[in-house]
């Protein structure tokens, strides 16, 4: 049965921090791991010609097995997924009269470059609203999304789960039917890599983006993404030294190769050899590994089962399962979402709020103390018989 990790965090004992989809709170060892790169780079002699590659590749290294992708040179070190998208959005042919499909309210670094492309091919911007509210809305979300694919959708481009309430997307499906029109497949990845399984090898993105800062327990401004064949002669957002054939030998820099290094490596950020953040994510992908994805997305279902019962009622049983990690619920007419917000606070419980929605986001450092504070709260504001998800 996994257990609350807690104790290897240093959150304050009266805060019920809700709230990894927004940012993760550093566990003591991956702050370590930061400060000991501090340490190091204040001694710069000791950092070699090989650290410029190894803290990159070991990343690649750990984030695949996080995926179950067969092979990290497929995986790039980018700074955010804004970033990612835009590299792949670069590399995606789009042609007027073709149509680029994404879901409604989707995490903007997923929508803004998209709108950019479709403009400037002439092609058209497909946004899938949610046909339904309430209990039967991610069964009919997901099949309108597959309704939304036709012969001429160049890309689908979406999460994993929404990033505002969890809704799960059936993403194995609908990479079969992007696979069956020849449309790229793209995931963003941010709001569940890390905290449930995944398995690129089964759902087989064309490529998948992932900042390093929520699920993955990382440090801001860094992150990881796969890159599938279909982006093998692309180009990058930026031409680095690093991503070159033959960077190893600094000596002989000056007369560098053009090509580029195999794989997902064009893709690599400029001084993706972050020596301070690199040690960090390291740091953050082994403990998630250790811990195991699946006991933290096990341990996170425990934690909230009841109460996404009680708020949302019994779940749609021709609906795909939903996550334990990531939930929300909109503020019934009559409650105050600003006075909400204000009684959360009071109690030192952390959530999003969003609108008039909420967004709750355990992981394994919270306990069931911290659903109990955030259920006062909400039954204080008469919420547990009325809320509708
Ligand atoms: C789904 C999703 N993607 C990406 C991000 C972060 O994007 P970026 O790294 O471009 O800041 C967020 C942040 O909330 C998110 O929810």
């Amino acid at each position: 049965m996994p257990r609350t990790r807690k104790d290897e965090f240093s959150l304050p004992a009266d805060h019920h921090y809700l709230n990894c989809a927004y940012m993760t709170p550093l566990s003591r060892r991956v702050q370590a791991a930061g400060e000991a790169a501090i340490r190091r780079a204040a001694v710069p002699a000791d950092i070699q010609t090989e650290d410029f590659f190894s803290g990159c590749d070991h990343v690649r290294e750990l984030f695949a097995r996080l995926i179950n992708a067969p092979d990290p040179q497929r995986i790039a070190i980018i700074p955010s997924a804004s970033y990612g998208l835009s590299a792949v959005a670069r590399n995606t042919p789009m042609e007027r009269g073709q149509n680029a499909v994404i879901v409604h309210h989707q995490f903007p670094s997923n929508v803004h470059i998209w709108r950019r492309k479709c403009e400037t091919a002439g092609a058209e911007l497909r946004v899938v609203r949610p046909p339904t509210d309430g209990p039967g809305c991610a069964r009919a979300w997901n099949d309108a999304i597959l309704e939304a694919i036709d012969g001429d959708t160049a890309v689908v481009a979406q999460g994993v789960v929404h990033w505002t309430d969890g809704t799960p997307f059936e993403v194995e499906a609908i990479a079969s039917r992007a696979r069956e029109v020849g449309a790229a497949f793209i995931l963003d990845a941010t709001q569940a890599v890390g905290a449930m399984p995944f398995d690129l090898q089964r759902v087989q993105p064309d490529a998948l983006i992932c900042a390093a800062y929520k699920w993955l327990t990382g440090p801001y401004s860094i992150g990881a993404a796969y890159f599938g064949s279909r982006y093998d002669d692309g180009t990058p957002l930026e031409e680095t030294w690093m991503g070159r054939v033959g960077s190893e030998d600094f000596a002989a820099l000056v007369e560098q190769s053009e090509l580029y290094r195999p794989g997902a490596l064009r893709y690599d950020m400029g001084e993706a050899a972050n020596f301070i953040l690199i040690p960090m994510f390291i740091e953050a992908l082994e403990q998630l590994l250790e811990w195991g994805v699946e006991n933290i997305q096990a341990y996170c279902r425990g934690l909230t089962r009841e109460l996404i019962e009680e708020i949302a009622g019994e779940r749609d049983p021709d609906g795909p399962e939903p996550v334990g990690h990531l939930f929300g619920f909109h503020v019934p007419a009559g409650v105050d979402p600003a006075e909400l917000q204000a009684r959360l606070c009071a109690r030192q419980v952390f959530v999003s709020v969003r609108g008039d929605a909420i967004r709750v986001a355990p992981h394994i450092y919270n306990d069931a103390a911290d659903i109990e504070a955030l259920r006062a709260v909400l039954a204080e504001c008469g919420m547990l018989a009325s809320v509708a998800r």
